[in-house]
């Protein structure tokens, strides 16, 4: 690991002014604080110190030094940040090899770059004349082409592994990777569409019919190594450079859609390519931005897909919107049609997701019949109660009392009845959220939180001397981390030991949280040894609680009286 490197660099520049050319910085007292962009917020909950390089956020915990600011606001890993900044304060980075970081896997990376070069030379042959036509009818000019990688994979069935072999590419791997079926190719007579994993890297194909055939419209690639559907999404690696200044991230069907969109100007995008939605896919769509507006197609599907979708999403805490196209429009088409301002003007009127569920309630409803009607409107209730907002509940209840005649009060009875069913079992979840640390457990952080300030390096001695038992074991590991970090670089330098810890996520996460808190800075000794009194409390406890259990399962006497002994001892203290 490039340890030292990290070091000297993070060393020439000044986190406060990284961060500054990102977000706008307040000076308060000794700090800087802004606005976590780690998470939903308006108010300056980060603080930046430049004294200790490093950042913090009170609010949602999350902390660390300029590398790991950067890797986690520009969606960089270690190696690109560590480039960069070097590049930057003039440090020598040639050691740092970014390719090398996947050495495994480079081959194939080479293997879809070159492959895709093929491609799109195939276009501007003479064989491609065809599928030039049909891209132009579909009003997809040069530059788009260009811009997505777009080419054509030929009749021929093996003219792309000939080539790859000559290259010393081996069947082996171009069957493991996806690009051969034993000694043929896996596409043959298809517009070809580069997808590209989360760095920008292509990973994969698919492959369009554009003549009249009955083949399946689409052929993706199968999933390799290098390519899981689960986690893909079409163009998130333009989209997430482009979200974070449009703060907003749209999400489509099709990768023709996304195509469209970025042809009217229109990047924050991204494509579903035909699948449900993952778990994967939504850590990565939380990543873009926390307000996802939904523009799927207009028909039957679509639809109820945005309906599922958008609830997915909310539960997990985003803001959802949802566009409705005309049946049956998709983006591409209705663009198309309409052109720019029209879907502008559709996605700024997006409607907020409980208002576009009530709408779309209304499909199959005969409102002439009652049985119908009182379904409806129980349905739209039960909308209702998951809205956290009195005016626009209230807005809601009064337009259905006054569109179907039903008395006002009758539908505030039935709503308060839901609501009380329905926030039950929410108050039950906060309870757990918010179980406090015990008061051993905030002795140990205080004291690990006492051991990360370089001013206190005596601690980290005491602390080695004294026989503490840790009251969890991650605890005990990173206590030994900052230990071993000191006695080899015989100081402790907290924003470099972010930096080592990088690949110890589990640690990491608990260094974070204790960063986070307003635990006291500076101790003198008298302080510190109250605290390993209280460990050492935690350990007499633990070790009584043991003999206690003993006892209920001894049943000779002499021994029961024994253990009774050793606990009156520990009690006093002895
Ligand atoms: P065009 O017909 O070219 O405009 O495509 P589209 O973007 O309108 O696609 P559509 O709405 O039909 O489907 C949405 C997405 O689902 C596509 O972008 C594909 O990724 C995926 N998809 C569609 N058809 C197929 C198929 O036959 N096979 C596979 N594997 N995926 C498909
Ligand atoms: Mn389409």
């Amino acid at each position: 690991m490039n340890q030292d490197l990290a070091s000297e660099i993070r060393n020439k520049v000044d986190i406060v002014d990284i961060i500054g050319e990102r977000i706008p910085l307040t000076a308060k007292g000794k700090n800087f604080f802004g606005v976590c962009p780690f998470h939903e917020d308006t108010n300056p909950s980060m603080s930046v110190s430049r004294e200790k390089q490093i950042y913090r956020c009170f609010s949602c915990g999350a902390s660390g030094n300029v590398f790991t600011f950067l890797m986690n606001y520009e969606h960089k890993n270690f190696k690109e940040v560590l480039k960069e900044l070097g590049d930057k304060v003039g440090i020598n980075t040639t050691s740092i090899s970014i390719q090398k970081s996947s050495s495994q896997y480079d081959i194939f990376y080479d293997i879809y770059n070159f492959t895709q070069k093929y491609y799109q030379n195939n276009l501007n042959s003479v064989e491609g004349r065809d599928a030039r036509k049909y891209l132009e009818e579909r009003k997809i000019d040069e530059a788009v082409i260009k811009e997505f990688g777009i080419g054509l994979s030929l009749q021929v069935r093996d003219d792309l592994i000939k080539l790859l072999q000559k290259k010393k590419y081996d069947l082996m791997t171009l069957n493991k990777i996806g690009l051969a079926i034993d000694d043929h190719d896996v596409y043959s007579n298809r517009i070809m569409f580069p997808l590209y994993d989360t760095y920008g890297r292509i990973v994969a194909f698919s492959g369009r019919i554009y003549q009249n055939n009955s083949q399946n419209k689409y052929v993706n690639t199968k999933e390799t190594v290098i390519f899981k559907k689960g986690s893909c999404l079409y163009h998130y690696h333009i989209a997430k450079d482009i979200c974070r200044s449009e703060k907003s991230v749209i999400v489509m069907e099709g990768f023709m859609d996304v195509i469209r969109a970025s042809t009217i100007g229109i990047r924050n995008t991204v494509a579903l390519m035909g699948t449900a939605l993952t778990d994967e896919q939504i850590k990565l769509l939380k990543r873009l931005s926390q307000h996802i507006i939904l523009c799927l197609d207009g028909d039957f599907p679509g639809r109820h897909a945005a309906a599922a979708i958008g609830k997915t999403l909310m539960d997990e805490g985003i803001e959802v919107k949802i566009v409705t196209l005309p049946d049956p429009d998709d983006p591409d088409t209705y663009i198309l049609k309409n052109g720019k301002d029209k879907f502008i003007s559709l996605i700024e009127h997006a409607i907020n997701y409980s208002d576009y569920k009530i709408e779309l309630l209304k499909e199959n409803i005969n409102f002439q019949s009652e049985k119908d009607l009182s379904k409806y409107i129980n349905s739209v209730l039960e909308e209702t109660v998951k809205i956290n907002d009195e005016i626009r509940v209230e807005i809601i209840l009064k337009k259905l009392a006054k569109d179907y005649n039903i008395g006002y009060n009758t539908l505030e009875k039935r709503f308060q009845d839901l609501k009380e069913k329905k926030t039950a079992p929410k108050i039950k979840v906060e309870v757990e959220k918010t179980t406090r640390k015990d008061k051993y457990q905030l002795a140990m952080e205080q004291i690990i939180y006492f051991m990360l300030n370089s001013n206190n390096s005596w601690v980290i001695e005491e602390v080695e001397k004294e026989n503490i038992i840790y009251p969890t074991n991650e605890e005990r590991l990173i206590t030994s981390e900052i230990i071993y970090y000191y006695k080899r670089n015989r100081q402790f330098q907290l924003a470099d030991f972010f930096t080592y810890l990088q690949d110890k996520p589990n640690l990491l996460k608990l260094l974070n949280d204790i960063v986070s808190q307003n635990y006291i800075e500076q101790v003198d000794k008298k302080d510190l040894f109250t605290y390993f009194k209280v460990l050492r409390d935690y350990s007499k406890q633990k070790q009584i609680l043991h003999l206690e259990e003993k006892i209920k399962k001894e049943s000779n006497p002499d021994i029961q009286a024994e253990i009774s002994e050793q606990i009156r001892k520990l009690k006093l203290g002895e």
